[in-house]
C-alpha cells in the first residue's frame, strides 16, 4: 500500500530506488574501508584475508546490519532523506568522511585524537537534531566494529573507550550546537566538548592503573594519561575545525540551506540587500517592515520564522532594475507621468520576474526566487488600470494590467503576499486604531480570496484568521497612537532653564 507522507506518494519505485542507492553506498563504504585499512599494501591482502577473513566478513555483516537499521530509521523518521538520491549521498558522504578521518588519524596517530563530534555537528546543521543523534550513534558503532574486528593493534579497552567517547562527545556537541548562532560559535563547541572527552579519557586511563597487567607494561603513568588527554583535546578542536572547512563545501555541493547560511543571507551585509539599501532605500525599509510582519505571521501558523524573514527581505529585490519607478523610492517627481499606463504597468509587474532572475543568478536558495515571483500572484495593478480606463472609451483587457503569476504555491508565499499588501494598505489608510488596522487587513485578505490567489497553496481559513490577528497585533504596535506632547518653549535665565507653553 502506498503511504502518503511528506507531501509525496511513497511507492514501490521509491522503496526500490532508495534500497538500491543504499546498497551502492554500502559497497562504496566497504571498498573505502578496505583501501584505508590496507593502504598501498595490496600484496598482503591474500595473506591477511586467509588469517583474518572471518573477522572481516563478520565486520562487513555487522556494518550491513547497521545500514539496514539506518534505512528503516529514515523510512519511519525522515523519509525526505530516502526520497532523494542527493540526500542519501549526503548522509553517506558524511559517513565516508568520518571513516577516512577515523582511520587516518586513529591508526596513524592515536584513537583519542579522532574528530569524534564531526558527524554529529555536520548532520545537526545540514539535516536536523534528531537525525544527528541517530547518525552519531551509528557512526560510533561503525568505527567500533572496524576497531574491534578489522584492525590489529587496538586493544579491547581502547575500542570500548573510543566508543564511549565518540558517543558522548557527539551528543554533547549536539546539545551545545543548539545554541550556536554563527559558524565561529562552533569553535567554542569544539573547545567545550574537550572537557567531557578529557574527563572520560582520564577515568578510563585511571581504571587501567588499577589493572595490574597494564601497570606492569608501564603505560599507565601520569605522563601517559596527560598525553592521552592531549590527544582528546586535539580531537575535540579538530571536530570543530574540520566542520568549519567542510560545511561550506557541503552547503554548495548538496545545495543545503543551513541556519548559518540563512543568517548570512539576511544580514545587512548580504550583497543584494546592501545594494537594495543603497539604490532603493524606500524598498529596503518596506522589506524590513514586511519581514517583521512575516515573522509574526509565520510564528502564528507554525511556519519557519527564519525562512519567512528571508523571503520577506528578498521579495522585492526585482525593483533594483528600475528603483525610481516605485512609489517608495520616488521624490517629488513621478516618472510615470511621462509614460502610458500600459508601459507603467509593464515596468511595475516585471519586478516579480526580475527578482526571480536576480536571485537565481546569484545562486541563492530557490524558495527565495519562487516567493519573489509569486508574491503578487495574478493581482491587477489597480492604479494604472484605473488610469487607463480614464484615458480610453474602449474595452481594456485587465490581464494587461495584472501580474503574471504564478499564484502563491506555498504557505510562506501566501504569508509574504498578505504581509506585503497589508503593510502598504495600513500605511496608505493611515490606520491608527486596532479597529482601523483590522478593517484594512481584512480587506486585503478578502480581496485576494475573491480573486482566488490562494487557490494553489495549502493555506487554510484557520491560517488566514491567525495571520490576520497576528498582523493586527504587530501593526497596531508599530503605527500606534502617538501621544500629543504640549509645545513648550525653553529659555535660559540666570536661575536656570525655564519652560513656557506656547
Ligand atoms: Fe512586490
Ligand atoms: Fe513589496
Amino acid at each position: 500500500m502506498a503511504v502518503k507522507q511528506f507531501g509525496e506518494e511513497w511507492t514501490k519505485q521509491h522503496v526500490l530506488k532508495s534500497t538500491l542507492l543504499f546498497l551502492l553506498h554500502f559497497i562504496i563504504f566497504i571498498g573505502l574501508a578496505f583501501v584505508l585499512l590496507f593502504g598501498g599494501k595490496f600484496s598482503q591482502v591474500s595473506k591477511t584475508m586467509s588469517e583474518q577473513g572471518a573477522n572481516y566478513l563478520y565486520a562487513t555483516f555487522c556494518i550491513l546490519l547497521l545500514f539496514v537499521i539506518a534505512y528503516f530509521y529514515f523510512y519511519f523518521e525522515n523519509r525526505d532523506i530516502l526520497a532523494s538520491g542527493k540526500n542519501i549521498a549526503l548522509v553517506f558522504t558524511i559517513l565516508d568522511l568520518h571513516l577516512i578521518a577515523s582511520c587516518l588519524i586513529g591508526y596513524k596517530f592515536d584513537v583519542y585524537a579522532r574528530p569524534v563530534a564531526l558527524v554529529a555537528l555536520l548532520v545537526f546543521v545540514l539535516i536536523g537534531r534528531r537525525d544527528a543523534i541517530f547518525m552519531n550513534i551509528l557512526s560510533a558503532l561503525v568505527v567500533f566494529i572496524i576497531d574491534t574486528f578489522a584492525v590489529n593493534g587496538v586493544s579491547a579497552k581502547e575500542c570500548y573507550s573510543t566508543l564511549v567517547i565518540s558517543f558522548s562527545a557527539g551528543m554533547i556537541a549536539i546539545f551545545f550546537a543548539n545554541k550556536a548562532k554563527s559558524r565561529l560559535h562552533i569553535i567554542g563547541i569544539g573547545v567545550a566538548i574537550v572537557l567531557p572527552i578529557d574527563f572520560i579519557i582520564f577515568l578510563l586511563e585511571i581504571s587501567k592503573l588499577l589493572d595490574a597487567n597494564e601497570a606492569a607494561v608501564g603505560q599507565s603513568s601520569f605522563q601517559f594519561i596527560l598525553m592521552q588527554m592531549g590527544y582528546g583535546l586535539f580531537g575535540g578542536v579538530m571536530s570543530a575545525v574540520l566542520f568549519l572547512f567542510i560545511l561550506p563545501v557541503f552547503e554548495s555541493m548538496f545545495n543545503c540551506l543551513t541556519a548559518f547560511r540563512l543568517r548570512e543571507l539576511t544580514s545587512s551585509d548580504a550583497k543584494i540587500l546592501k545594494k537594495l539599501k543603497a539604490e532603493a532605500p524606500g524598498t529596503y525599509n518596506h522589506s524590513m517592515m514586511v519581514a517583521q510582519l512575516a515573522e509574526s505571521s509565520a510564528a502564528a501558523i507554525g511556519e519557519n520564522v527564519d525562512y519567512a524573514r528571508a523571503a520577506a527581505l528578498y521579495h522585492d529585490v526585482g525593483k533594483l532594475h528600475y528603483p525610481e519607478h516605485f512609489t517608495e523610492n520616488q521624490g517629488e517627481y513621478n516618472l510615470h507621468d511621462e509614460l502610458t499606463p500600459e508601459l507603467s504597468a509593464d515596468i511595475i509587474r516585471s519586478h516579480a520576474k526580475d527578482g526571480y532572475t536576480l536571485i537565481r543568478n546569484h545562486r541563492l536558495p530557490e524558495f527565495l526566487a519562487n516567493i519573489a515571483l509569486e508574491h503578487h500572484g495574478t493581482m491587477p495593478i489597480r492604479y494604472f488600470y484605473a488610469k487607463a480606463l480614464k484615458m480610453t472609451d474602449g474595452e481594456l483587457n485587465i490581464d494587461d494590467f495584472s501580474y503574471m503569476g504564478p499564484k502563491p504555491q506555498s504557505k510562506l508565499a501566501a504569508i509574504i503576499m498578505i504581509c506585503d499588501a497589508a503593510e502598504a494598505a495600513v500605511r496608505a489608510a493611515n490606520a491608527r486604531t486596532p479597529e482601523q488596522t483590522e478593517k484594512a487587513i481584512r480587506a486585503v485578505i478578502e480581496e485576494r480570496m475573491d480573486l482566488e490567489q490562494f487557490a494553489e497553496c495549502d493555506v487554510t481559513m484557520a491560517d488566514l484568521t491567525k495571520i490576520r490577528l497576528a498582523l493586527v497585533n504587530t501593526l497596531t504596535g508599530v503605527y500606534h497612537h502617538r501621544i500629543q506632547y504640549p509645545n513648550i518653549k525653553y529659555r535660559r535665565t540666570e536661575s536656570g532653564t525655564k519652560g513656557e507653553s506656547e
